[in-house]
């Protein structure tokens, strides 16, 4: 390792804690943006089972650890740990950072922040637009409280409707947002996406490795959308390359993980996140993965 970073005695520690996190690329990404501001931080996986998570952040007190990304199944049942949760995080009902400040440990949501940073740096605003939102699990949660919240209009198509149904009215309330609720079937697909401008695939289709799959007919992606898949392994996915075939503009989940992180980092550290060395980082980590 190169002398101009170390870690020294005064080093702050933050980590991601989930099960499973082998597979996470937070460490290399964080670790490049620490190293690239030469910041006396360091950045470390902790593999914890659901039965340990309260054990675990009592440890995240004792040994002073700065801050922590929550994957995972940890989310959710880290709240009521937690001193303080932040309003947007508290609404979604989910925490995926938390900042410690004293002992005192604060949980926000950074997936639905990041996932509105994303568009806003391509230029994309959601305000006034109708999106359109394939799936009601977490991750859809987390993008549509923070749709909404930037005026944002939603329909929602779910396999299990009743599930986006719930979500929806909630979603509504908070934001005084338009929220309609389909079923995911082509001909709701159809009109769906005849009025949204802005699709995003909020599900885990199109993974690997089931990468030929994705929900939206390509016959159905016109110029004019941009179409978003929060699935960042493979980096382009099938929904993604079909909608570059068909003319729309194209955003990847690789945006979403690096915005969130890039919010992360900025919370624990104070300094402004070096974004295009965060993607670098992730991009080459992810891009090992799939090979
Ligand atoms: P996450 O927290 O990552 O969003 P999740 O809570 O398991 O994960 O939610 C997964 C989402 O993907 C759900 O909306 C799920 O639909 P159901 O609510 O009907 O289960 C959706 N999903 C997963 N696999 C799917 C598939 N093969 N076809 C359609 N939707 C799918």
């Amino acid at each position: 390792m190169s002398k101009d970073w170390e870690i020294t005695g005064r080093a702050r520690v933050c980590g991601v804690i989930g099960d499973p996190v082998e597979h996470s690329v937070s460490p290399a990404m964080q670790n490049a943006a620490f190293r690239a501001l030469k910041l006396d931080f360091a950045y470390v996986p902790f593999s914890v089972k659901k039965e340990g998570l309260a054990r675990a952040i009592d440890g995240v007190r004792t040994l002073n650890i700065r801050g922590l990304n929550v994957t995972i199944p940890h989310k959710v049942d880290i709240i009521p740990l937690l001193d303080e949760i932040d309003s947007q995080a508290h609404q979604i009902g989910a925490v995926n950072t938390i900042v410690n400040d004293s002992g005192r440990l604060k949980g926000y949501n950074t997936d639905a922040e990041g996932f509105v940073c994303a568009l806003l740096r391509q230029g994309i605003e959601p305000e006034g637009k109708t999106v359109v939102v394939l799936g009601a699990g977490g991750a859809s949660r987390a993008i549509c409280f923070a749709l909404a919240a930037e005026g944002a209009n939603l329909i929602i198509l779910n396999r299990t409707p009743e599930r986006a149904a719930a979500a929806a009215g909630e979603i509504s309330g908070a934001s005084g947002q338009r929220v309609e609720v389909m079923g995911l079937e082509p001909r709701n697909l159809s009109e769906a996406l005849e009025k949204g401008q802005i699709v995003v695939n909020a599900t885990s289709v199109g993974m690997l490795p089931h990468t030929s799959a994705t929900l939206i007919p390509a016959a159905l992606i016109r110029p004019h959308h941009v179409v978003v898949d929060i699935v960042y392994n493979p980096l382009k996915t099938k929904l993604l390359a079909e909608a570059g075939k068909a003319g729309a503009r194209t955003l990847g989940g690789l945006e979403m993980l690096v915005w969130q992180g890039a919010l992360a980092f900025e919370k624990w550290t104070g300094a402004e996140a070096p974004v295009d060395i965060m993607r670098k980082e992730a991009g080459r980590a992810l891009s090992a993965h799939e090979k």
